[in-house]
């Protein structure tokens, strides 16, 4: 039987990357097999891109060619990592995903939502999510995380993250909105993750529940 699939999704610093991991580590305290990937990475080639869509150079990719980089990453981590390992049964837990694309590219950087489907299913073959849990915080919340992950570990910040209090509301905005679709209503889970890590777990639990 194929493997579940689910994708974390939210605004910078919303806790994705801390619940993805925990998360994993209690599919497979069950027995699960369970595979932890992230976009844009996942694979060798798929990591070299994210670190050019991050990096701050003179020649900053324009909103289409970083669109095209983040579609190129996932093209790459759905054939050679995500795929594969659904078919062997193993769940996958993929840190953003298209949510993120349509959340950024289209309500941040303005893009047509139906365009950047198409070229998404494109890129994933029409691979789509059982599960989508929605991490949401407001901007200072998110700011703040940033900003004392930035000072713990001596990282910049940077070219997404850099680019300005309006394209993050709007981010944050497009999330809410695409969750509240008609068409996806049976695979969000919207949870407030300005709160303590055991009450957001607990809340992730409950949604994985209706999939086992
Ligand atoms: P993060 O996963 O560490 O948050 O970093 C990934 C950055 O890339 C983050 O700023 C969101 C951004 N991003 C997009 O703009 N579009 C995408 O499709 C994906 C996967 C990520």
């Amino acid at each position: 039987m194929r493997g579940k699939f689910i994708t974390f999704e939210g605004p910078e610093g919303c806790g994705k990357s801390t619940h993805s991991k925990a998360l994993a580590e209690r599919l497979r305290a069950r027995g699960i097999e369970t595979i932890l990937t992230r976009e844009p990475g996942g694979t060798p080639l798929a990591e070299k891109i994210r670190a050019l869509v991050r990096e701050e150079t003179g020649d900053a990719p324009v909103a289409s060619a970083e669109t095209l980089l983040f579609l190129a990453a996932r093209a790459q981590n759905v054939a050679r990592a995500v795929l594969p390992a659904l078919e062997r049964g193993a769940w996958v837990l993929c840190d953003r995903f298209a949510d993120s694309t349509f959340a950024y590219q289209g309500f941040g950087r303005g893009f047509d939502l139906a365009e950047l489907e198409r070229l998404n299913a494109f890129a994933t073959g029409g691979l789509a999510p059982d599960l989508t849990i929605l991490l949401d915080v407001p901007p200072e919340i998110s700011r703040e995380r940033l900003g004392t992950r930035q000072n713990a570990t001596g990282e910049k910040a940077d070219r997404m993250e850099n680019a300005g209090r309006l394209f993050h509301k709007a981010v944050r905005d497009g999330f809410l909105a695409l969750a509240a679709l008609p068409e996806n209503a049976g695979r969000f889970a919207v949870i407030d993750s300005s709160g303590g890590m055991d009450r957001v777990s607990a809340a992730i639990d409950a949604a994985v529940e209706r999939l086992i």
